[in-house]
């Protein structure tokens, strides 16, 4: 069996966010994620990770990524190892040390690196204590310490498999992103969820040049540096961004919207003295209008439909519109989790040496 020229690709660098690639180098994970999504649906075996071993902790729940993870290193010939923090010693930052029920990061990286072939993981919110970057200073406390490539699951600031596959997905109905309307915008949840959807989609968007519009309350800003880098990029590739406080006018003639809830970050150190987790549900809760409807879709002019998934039903959007809207993505973009997560395992973690039987 040949090797596909995408495996050991990257070999070695972690994936932490997007941005530490360039287009050019997304491009390849997308062709690499296009073929294996063309083997995966005619059962072509891709065993191109045989006998390799991911471990993933996660801090935090999941559906989609914990499976789309699991399912693609065993469909690259590879195993998962699934790690609690509470079944381990929790693997902590310096500062937080207690004996006996935690571990230093640096020594949970370096034990995991000669154990298996790469360390993935998600933590933001409670975990991360709620201070606004800590759970992506955890991931690169890990990326520091591990020997092997780093995934990032998503932490606080950034989720880059979920842009990777929101992208493959917009690029899969509309070949050509660059210039077209692309709405990322607040939509209201009773839970607090974090800022790492909203700014790893805005960034993708304008990284392949889309005209990006980010729509929120007052409150809900996304972070200064992210939004400076979604404005050099979309200068870099010919797109553009715009700010504004009106969900209805930001969807007016978009191509597509991408609505779903984060939290006020005021309510949060290091914006704030304390975690004010009440505070901020209190302030969400003046926003329950910000839902979307059948009726705000087709007053848009129909665009597509995009949310990373769990949507919460009846409050950040309706049933009908996640179970009848033609131009809905949700489920292709759960989907597509898995082959590009497949594809970028491939390029780090497979090695350009290695021949099949
Ligand atoms: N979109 C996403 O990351 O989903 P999970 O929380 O189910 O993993």
């Amino acid at each position: 069996m040949g090797r596909p020229w995408y495996v050991g690709y990257f070999e070695g660098r972690d994936w932490l966010r997007n941005i530490d690639y360039t287009q050019e180098d997304i491009k390849k994970v997308l062709e690499a994620a296009w073929d294996l999504k063309r083997k995966f649906k005619s059962r072509i075996p891709t065993p191109y990770l045989k006998g390799r071993t991911l471990f993933m902790l996660f801090y935090n729940r999941s559906l989609r990524t914990r499976n789309s993870f699991e399912a693609g290193i065993h469909q690259l010939g590879g195993h998962a190892h699934f790690l609690s923090p509470d079944d381990v010693y929790t693997p902590t930052l310096p500062e937080d040390m207690v004996p006996y029920q935690t571990e230093a990061i640096s020594d949970v990286a370096r034990v995991l690196s000669r154990y298996g072939d790469a360390i993935a993981i998600r933590i933001y919110g409670d975990p991360a204590k709620w201070i606004i970057g800590r759970g992506h200073r955890i991931v690169e406390e890990f990326a520091k310490w591990a020997t092997v490539p780093v995934l990032n699951m998503e932490d606080d600031l950034y989720h880059p498999f979920q842009a990777l596959a929101d992208i493959m997905t917009a690029l899969e109905v509309m070949p050509k992103i660059r210039g077209k309307k692309f709405v990322v915008s607040y939509a209201y949840s009773g839970g607090l969820k974090p800022l790492a959807v909203p700014q790893s989609v805005a960034l993708i968007a304008a990284m392949f040049g889309a005209d990006v519009v980010i729509a929120h309350p007052p409150g809900f800003e996304l972070m200064d540096d992210i939004i400076k880098k979604v404005k050099e990029l979309a200068d870099q590739y010919g797109g553009s961004l715009t700010i504004t406080n009106n969900m209805e006018e930001a969807f007016e003639g978009a191509h597509f919207v991408y609505p779903k809830a984060w939290s006020p970050k005021k309510f949060f150190p290091p914006f704030n003295s304390t975690v004010d987790k009440e505070g901020a549900k209190a302030y969400q809760s003046k926003f329950k209008n910000w839902i979307v409807t059948m009726d705000l879709l087709e007053k848009a002019g129909k665009p597509y439909y995009m949310h990373c998934g769990p949507a919460d039903r009846g409050q950040e959007v309706t049933d009908e519109v996640l179970d009848k809207y033609e131009k809905s993505l949700y489920f292709e973009e759960a989907e597509n989790r898995l082959h590009v997560q497949k594809a970028v395992m491939a390029m780090v973690m497979g090695s350009k040496y290695e021949e099949y039987e």
